[in-house]
């Protein structure tokens, strides 16, 4: 299917629910912060982070490009399971790496569950390596 059948774009609030529908069709490793209020806060903090990809009407995939001044990071990636295998996650995360890099960018990370076979398939596919002498270390400040 030719690339031109969706389009990317950032999202904005009118997007917040279709987006976290998406999230749940996909059955992407929900994140404490998949919720109305979570995508509104990094809207206001970075707007522009949260990438769509639309067809018609419908989003169709998504991920989060955030630069936070620092590094450029990726979160939840995720294509509607019925899209999959079209070229949508490699031409979102290449509208996320244009994006970080306009902002000065210089690392992109992208934090990939070990068992996800599709997500750290696409991931290397796309020139990205995985690091073996770094392990994430994690700090709930509060209850979801
Ligand atoms: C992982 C995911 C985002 C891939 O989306 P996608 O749009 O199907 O990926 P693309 O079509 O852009 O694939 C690009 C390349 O990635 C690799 N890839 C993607 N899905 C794959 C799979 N199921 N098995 C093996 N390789 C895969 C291939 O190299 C593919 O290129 P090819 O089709 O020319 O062989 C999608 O399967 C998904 O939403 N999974 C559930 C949520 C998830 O795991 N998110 C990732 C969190 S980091």
């Amino acid at each position: 299917m030719a690339p031109e059948e969706w389009t990317i774009r950032a999202a904005g609030g009118g997007d917040v629910a279709a987006v976290l529908d998406l999230w749940r069709a996909a059955s992407s490793l929900p994140s404490v912060t998949d919720s109305i209020v979570g995508i509104e806060h990094l809207l206001r903090h970075d707007s522009g982070a949260l990438l769509v990809a639309e067809s018609g009407e419908a989003i169709v995939g998504a991920l989060i490009a955030a630069w936070d001044g620092w590094r450029g990071s990726f979160y939840r990636l995720a294509v509607d399971p019925r899209w999959r295998r079209r070229g949508v996650a490699r031409s979102l995360v290449r509208a996320g790496e244009a994006r970080l890099e306009r902002h000065g960018a210089v690392r992109l990370t992208a934090i990939v569950a070990s068992d996800e076979v599709a997500a750290r398939s696409l991931w290397q596919s796309l020139g990205y390596t995985r690091q073996s002498k770094r392990s994430r270390f994690v700090r709930m400040l509060s209850q979801p």
